[in-house]
């Protein structure tokens, strides 16, 4: 191939179909119209018409390709049918983004049960369900495709306050390395994407007037980021051609939050 055609070909999903659960959602929903604008159909998956409705507008506008299929991210058996439906319709998968989450602030001593199992079962089974209904798709096709799950900077380092989320987001990581070393001989990458600090519905009540005077205190770039600015990443995990040799990989997109020490 030219250099000029490898080139053009990088960040190119024309023909590729991606499945991005939480789609709806702020941060996957810009994923998602990143996506479609490098050509893939794109599947947003969550369970509000409403958000849906104008992430699929927005994509429309931009000339992109998507629909929504309603789906409960905890359920195998949603996930399965979600997986059946998009081939009936599309005859591939291509990329599968896992983001479903939610997140609480609550002090350790008062968590209860119930919000522990609820956390857990949004940010880490569903993750689990993902990969293994769609993981098992691609791995017995055998021609390629990336996984690519939500993880967070407190996967990495802990974060005050966040508990459960921290403790979620932590096997995230570690389920996501796990998987990486299992199929790359079977040619299916696994990533995990880590944004740092981006408002967002899910941990709005967790940014307090204390909490964001900290995280810039430690942000070099001393701003939240855009949901937007995690496009590129998104491409470059997604991207067969531009990912080829990329998995395992946590990839970090903070402003410079994790190389701030002192
Ligand atoms: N914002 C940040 O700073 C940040 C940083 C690090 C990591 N993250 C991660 O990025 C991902 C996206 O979060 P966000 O910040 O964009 O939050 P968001 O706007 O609240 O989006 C969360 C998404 O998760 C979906 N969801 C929640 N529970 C679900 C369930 N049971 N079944 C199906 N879908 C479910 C929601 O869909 P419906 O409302 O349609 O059900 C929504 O689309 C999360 O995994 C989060 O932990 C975010």
């Amino acid at each position: 191939m030219k250099s000029a055609d490898y080139l053009s070909s990088l960040f190119n999903l024309a023909g590729k179909v991606a499945v991005v659960i939480g789609g709806t959602g702020e941060l996957c929903g810009a994923m998602a119209e990143g996506l479609a604008g490098a050509g893939a159909e794109v599947v947003l998956v969550g369970r509000s018409l409403e958000k849906a409705k104008a992430r699929l507008a927005r994509i429309a506008a931009l000339g992109g390709t998507a629909w929504f299929h309603p789906a409960e991210a905890t359920s195998k058996a949603e996930l399965e049918k979600l997986r059946d439906v998009v081939l009936e319709k599309t005859g591939r998968i291509d990329i599968v983004v896992n983001g479903a989450g939610i997140n609480s602030a609550t002090p350790f001593f008062d968590i209860t049960e119930e919000e522990f199992d609820r956390i857990l079962r949004v940010n880490l089974k569903s993750v689990f369900l993902g990969c293994q209904v769609f993981g098992r798709y691609l791995v017995e096709r055998g021609q390629g495709g990336s996984i690519i799950n939500l993880g967070s900077m407190s996967g990495v380092v802990p974060l005050s306050r966040v508990f459960t989320y921290s403790a979620t987001k932590g096997a995230v990581h570690n389920l996501s390395l796990n998987l990486a070393r299992e199929w790359a001989p079977h040619k299916v990458r696994v990533n995990v994407l880590v944004p740092g600090f981006f408002p967002a519905e899910q941990n709005r009540k967790v940014l307090t007037p204390d909490r964001v005077a900290s995280i810039m205190g430690h942000t070099p770039m001393q701003r939240f980021g855009e949901a937007r600015e995690l496009v590129g990443a998104t491409l470059l995990l997604a991207s067969d051609a531009a990912g080829s040799f990329i998995t395992g990989e946590e990839l970090i997109v903070d402003g410079g939050y994790h190389a701030m020490t002192i």
